[in-house]
């Protein structure tokens, strides 16, 4: 079991606008999907209603204080860093974070691998962005391409 982040960032640190992601790239979320399938997910509330829906073959575990939501297969809401990582240590499989920018902030000190999408245009308008220094104490450790504009990087902890 690891905790990852996953995020898919544009060359001005944008990772949202709107709601929404700035961007649609066909490919970069059939690599998400491939590389977080069967395991689970946690995500901000925020990203979970830009979502809609639950991820497909995967533990949606979600986070808010406040918010309440119909029960449903395969989705947890939970109120705080501490009840995920508890969680975590009774699962079988990897815990991917996948966002938004308050839920990377809150697992920060949690994450050990980050798996970063970049694009290589700046994203106009955005209004949600990563940290400058979000991969201080990690180093590179794969890189590939996936398309002309974008680039897989997996980073581990030095
Ligand atoms: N580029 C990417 O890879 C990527 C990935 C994901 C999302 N995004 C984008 O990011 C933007 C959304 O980011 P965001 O920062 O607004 O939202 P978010 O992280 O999805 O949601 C924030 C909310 O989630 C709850 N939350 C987060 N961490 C929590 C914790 N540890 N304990 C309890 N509750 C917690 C809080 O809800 P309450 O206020 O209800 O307590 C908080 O206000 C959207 O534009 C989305 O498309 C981009």
């Amino acid at each position: 079991m690891a905790i990852i982040g996953i995020v898919a960032i544009a060359k001005n640190f944008a990772i949202g606008k709107d709601g929404k992601l700035p961007w649609h790239y066909s490919a970069d979320l059939k690599f998400f999907k491939e590389t977080t399938l069967n395991n689970a997910v946690v995500m901000g509330i925020n990203t979970w209603k830009s979502i809609g829906k639950p991820l497909p073959n995967r533990l949606n575990i979600l986070l808010s204080r406040s918010e309440t939501i119909g029960n449903q297969p395969s989705v947890l809401l939970l109120r705080s860093t501490e009840e995920v990582l508890a969680l975590a240590k009774y699962l079988n499989c990897d815990l991917f974070i996948i966002g938004g920018a308050t839920t990377y902030e809150n697992f920060a000190d949690a994450i050990e691998k980050w798996i970063v999408t970049e694009v290589s245009d700046n994203a106009e308008n955005a209004d949600t962005f990563m940290p400058r220094d979000f991969l201080s104490g990690f180093q590179t450790q794969e890189i590939k391409q996936l398309e002309d504009n974008l680039s897989i990087k997996i980073y581990g902890k030095i």
